[in-house]
């Protein structure tokens, strides 16, 4: 990312001690317009619970990276607020935040000892150097990177550098911790070492965290709370149960996890008010309304997407939505199930490709499958949202 020539504003507000909220962060209609144009991020508002594992995901130049820049303050901000426990920050210089931020590549001083390293920014306040010592002895313990204190940063590993990166952040015990895609260099089992590690750090300091990540499985293994960015805006913020089992949009479906997504106009709503009947290019099909925020009887008439999770899908002619699929691809994995490509054609030359993740094993004698779901298991995603990812016209039922 190119760096902003733009320097930091003189501060304007100065922390109060305002009275503590169970948010330890609100971010209201946060914009950042960089000085070439670009808009990185538009208007975003999201809040954090005191204490939690934050992820922020979404794909590459979403603007997560903008968004803890404006966060930590690197550059002032276009529009918007930043509150940290109930204090207005938005205008606060950098070292007076209380908001460590650790890089996805550490950005250790080369010249400067671990233990140098991690004393630094209490130096820089001007602690006093008995109770500089007591931290830095304490937490290069917890962090297990005590026999190390003498070495300099291109002695250690990967992995090593990343505790002394979090060391250096977490002894000047901010209220919000930062963390910018710093597993993204590892290899996969380093990675998960590496998760439990931070994992372990997390409950230990009970510092909240905001870790920014592209990949969704490594979100859905470490956050209480997701905030998913698409695009410069927020698609979903909320628990990880919450984005995955109610994503808000079409996005969020097919980023937070797979899915497979269909789209039509709703025809009628059961008498429950429970299910809504869809009438798409490949025939009618029962979803849920429980994850409409409109009251089931104002979308009759609508065009509404509905998302199935693959391993929602069976095969089974018998289901309360059935569709007939030509077999694109069979995927075997020993120890997980197996794997469908399936293609299905509708009226108008409609063409979808779907995916089913069966947990056993299966072979298919024929070039066809007829595939079940219960209505129970498909979501009707009422906001609109871009799909960067998806080929519309060929992914996308009924388009
Ligand atoms: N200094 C800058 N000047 C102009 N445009 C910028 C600047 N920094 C970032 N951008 C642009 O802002 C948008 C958001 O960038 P950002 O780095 O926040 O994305 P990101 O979600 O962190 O992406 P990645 O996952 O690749 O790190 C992108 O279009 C990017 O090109
Ligand atoms: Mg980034």
């Amino acid at each position: 990312m190119a760096e902003t020539t733009q320097t930091i504003d003189e501060p304007t507000d100065e922390p109060t001690g305002a009275p503590a909220t169970e948010d330890i962060l609100n971010v209201n209609g946060l914009t950042k317009v960089y000085p070439d144009g670009t808009v990185a991020v538009e208007d975003i508002s999201f809040s954090i619970a005191d204490g939690d594992f934050c992820v922020l995901i979404g794909p590459s130049g979403c603007g997560k990276s903008t968004t803890l820049h404006s966060l930590v303050g690197k550059f002032p901000i276009t529009d918007g607020e930043v509150l940290l426990d109930g204090v207005d920050i938005t205008n606060t210089e950098t070292y007076k935040r209380d908001i460590g931020l650790v890089f996805q590549d550490f950005q250790l001083f080369p010249h400067l000892t671990v233990e140098e390293n991690i004393r630094y920014g209490l130096e820089r306040l001007e602690r006093p150097g008995d109770e500089i010592d007591r931290k830095v002895s304490e937490l290069a313990e917890t962090m297990q990177i005590d026999g190390m204190l003498e070495r300099s940063p291109e002695e250690l590993s990967a992995g090593q550098k990343q505790r002394v990166a979090l060391a250096r952040s977490l002894v000047l015990e901010p209220k919000l911790l930062l963390l910018d895609e710093p597993l993204g260099d590892m290899d996969y089992k380093l990675q998960k070492r590496m998760e439990r590690e931070l994992l372990r750090i997390h409950r230990e300091f009970e510092t909240t965290f905001v870790y920014v990540t592209h990949d969704q499985t490594q979100a859905m293994r470490l956050a209480d709370q997701i905030v998913v960015m698409n695009d410069g805006k927020v698609e979903q913020s909320g628990s990880s149960y919450d984005v995955y089992n109610a994503p808000a949009t079409a996005f969020v479906a097919t980023f937070v996890g797979d899915s497979d997504i269909f789209r039509g106009e709703v025809a009628e709503i059961s008498e429950d008010g429970s299910r809504a009947r869809i009438d798409t290019n490949f025939g009618r099909f029962e979803a849920s309304t429980a994850n409409l925020e409109s009251a089931p009887a104002d979308v009759v008439g609508e065009q509404i997407p509905f998302s199935v999770r693959p391993q929602y899908i069976r095969i089974d002619d018998a289901a309360e939505n059935t569709l007939e699929c030509d077999i694109l691809d069979v995927i075997n994995q020993p120890g997980s199930g197996t794997q469908l490509l399936l293609e299905a054609n509708g009226a108008d030359g409609a063409v979808s490709e779907l995916q089913v993740k069966l947990t056993e094993q299966a072979t298919f004698d024929e070039d066809t499958v007829t595939i079940g779901w219960d209505a129970e298991h498909a979501t009707m995603l009422e906001r609109t949202s871009v799909l960067p990812d998806i080929d519309l016209e060929k992914d996308v039922l009924g388009e």
